[in-house]
């Protein structure tokens, strides 16, 4: 019999994520897929590729889906198929994952960070526009935590500035802005299909949606080392240089059991997010943007605090997994000095590294495991509270 390492008194423990239950509840169909693939032999570009690639593409609603290797190709595909490289600048949210601005900087553009925009997580419209100049070629909003980018004006100002819109799906996959899909509004959507995210494969996978027909050609073309049989030329001739970024067989066979469920997943993540917020509200604790209509599907629930640091340890002394994304805004890093940032350049971004931290969220988290946490969260605010009076009388 399993034994807990907890004493039979402790109080629960609730993870940040838990990868297993999803694929407790689908193993006889993910081990039939797996068995199909392995029966086949044909691991690259075979049968569940193609499925799958179909398969998104009708739920995304576009004309193209390409299966690739991770989320940062499809960003580096997308932005190489449309015309991207050396001397182009690229506009970038300071505050996001490496990978964003990483794919701009290997194909020799420059990222030109944007600051977030006041109250919110996402990019500021207005800061970017004010940073485009003539060699501004693209922008990438990233859909970021899972919260859709408000995409109008980003849409208006990509046709004034003649800027090309890469939408970076990566922590968004299944969100909605109206009626359509995230990552079908720009010219691409790319998506990261890493084991944490709302879709998620058992390894690295990733995507690129569009609906323009010769930007899906170039990115068919690139992802396997440009050989131009892939658009019916001759095998081993390369018109361009191209990426080895297949999407593998067996990602894809996982994928195609998942993606039929991803609705039902986001709608439990909507429903989690709204549970915290009950529970929060009006505690102190600044919480997420709620879901309109799919606007937000909560591959993170991230709150801010200006107590940041105590609440984390806080969280995590109570048995509560806690992460924080990002410590540090990408303007600060090590990696982007060579672009000549400096601290409060971008202010919204660099408090909101101080103040963002993320909670348990994930489709199979239990009512109690919602509530057990926002009392834990309540707990602190409270001690917090008697704390801060005593400081004043005293
Ligand atoms: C916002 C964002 N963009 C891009 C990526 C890159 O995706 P991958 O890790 O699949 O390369 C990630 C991955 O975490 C991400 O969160």
């Amino acid at each position: 019999m399993h034994q807990s390492s907890q004493p039979t008194n402790a109080p629960p423990t609730v993870p940040l994520i838990d990868l297993r239950a999803q694929h407790q509840a689908l193993e006889a169909k993910l081990v039939r897929g797996l068995r199909r693939v392995f029966a086949s032999g044909r691991f690259v570009m075979g049968p569940n590729v193609h499925a799958f690639q179909e398969e998104a593409a009708e739920y995304f609603g576009v004309k193209h889906a390409i299966g690739v290797a991770s989320g940062t190709d499809a960003l580096m595909l997308s932005l190489t198929a449309l015309g991207i490289g050396r001397g182009d600048d690229v506009l970038v949210p300071t505050f996001t994952y490496t990978a964003t601005a990483a794919a701009v900087c290997h194909l020799g553009a420059r990222p030109v960070f944007v600051d977030s925009v006041a109250g919110g997580f996402n990019m500021d419209p207005a800061d970017a526009e004010r940073r485009i100049t003539p060699k501004t070629k693209a922008i990438i909003p990233v859909h970021l935590y899972g919260e859709a980018v408000p995409m109008e004006p980003i849409m208006e100002m990509a046709r004034a500035h003649h800027l090309h819109v890469v939408e970076d799906v990566a922590q968004a996959a299944g969100g909605r802005w109206g009626a359509a899909m995230l990552g079908s509004i720009g010219a691409t959507g790319c998506f990261s299909f890493y084991p944490t995210k709302n879709l998620a494969a058992c390894g690295d996978a990733g995507m690129v949606i569009t609906n323009d027909d010769e930007v899906a050609d170039r990115v068919l073309l690139l992802r396997q080392q440009a050989d131009a049989s892939v658009l019916g030329g001759q095998k081993y001739s390369h018109p361009t240089v191209g990426f080895n970024s297949r999407l593998d067989e067996v990602q894809a066979a996982i994928l195609r059991v998942k993606l039929p469920h991803l609705d039902t997943w986001n709608q439990l993540r909507i429903k989690h997010a709204e549970r915290y917020r009950s529970l929060l509200a009006d505690c102190g604790i600044e919480l997420p943007a709620g879901s309109r209509d799919g606007s937000h599907v909560y591959c993170l629930y991230t709150v801010r605090s200006p107590e940041r640091d105590r609440l984390h340890q806080h969280l995590r002394d109570n048995g509560i997994g806690v992460a924080i994304y990002y410590p540090i805004p990408l303007h600060l890093q090590e990696a982007y000095r060579f672009l000549g940032y400096q601290k409060g350049d971008f202010p919204v971004a660099e408090r909101l590294a101080k103040e963002v931290l993320s909670i348990p969220i994930f489709p199979e988290l239990s009512d109690d495991q919602v509530d057990r946490v926002g009392s834990v969260i309540r707990e602190f605010v409270s001690a917090r509270a008697g704390v801060t009076a005593e400081e004043k009388t005293a």
